[in-house]
């Protein structure tokens, strides 16, 4: 388990609404997808604890490119179907994975990575990437993080399509 971080809202539901909070707050006005995803991610990594990485990958083409994210430098191209990343993009589902070793083709950009979870980013239809988070704790994350960060995705979506 983890200890929330200090000043954070003690409850998980109640963290993620201020996080919705201030990501509404600081991307509204701005345009930029890349810089709401550099402020985003930036957001993420201040109120989540227990991250080692936190960050976007944009759909360009047939294949997710790094976006803007906090953590340690990390593979920069990701087909569509590889890895977790891959799989939450080709099926636009979210993938709450408790152990990524046992995940079948899980890409390893940073050894420490035990768990991850990864939400796509749909705009009207049409995908614009996807959302990672990875922890070096086993079973970071649970159902009230996939709920969270679908919400965060779902709210902040106009402001990531550029
Ligand atoms: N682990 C991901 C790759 C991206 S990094 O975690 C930042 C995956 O399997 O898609």
């Amino acid at each position: 388990m983890y200890d929330f971080a200090p000043g954070c809202a003690a409850d998980k539901t109640a963290l993620y609404a201020d996080l919705r909070s201030a990501a509404a707050a600081v991307v509204a006005g701005e345009g930029d997808a890349i810089a709401n995803m550099a402020n985003v991610a930036a957001l993420i990594w201040q109120f989540l604890p227990g991250l080692n990485w936190a960050g976007f990958y944009r759909l360009i083409g047939e294949e997710l490119v790094l976006g803007p994210f906090q953590g340690k430098a990390a593979c920069i191209r990701i087909p569509l179907g590889k890895g977790v990343c891959g799989a939450a993009a080709a099926t636009r589902r979210t993938q709450c994975i408790a152990d990524v070793h046992a995940f079948p083709g899980h890409i390893a950009c940073d050894a420490a990575s035990a768990s991850e979870i990864v939400v796509p980013l749909v705009h009207e239809g049409r995908l614009i990437g996807v959302l990672d988070l990875d922890s070096p704790i086993p079973a970071r994350f649970d159902d009230g993080d996939v709920a969270g960060l679908e919400a965060l995705c779902a709210r902040i979506a106009l402001a990531l399509a550029g």
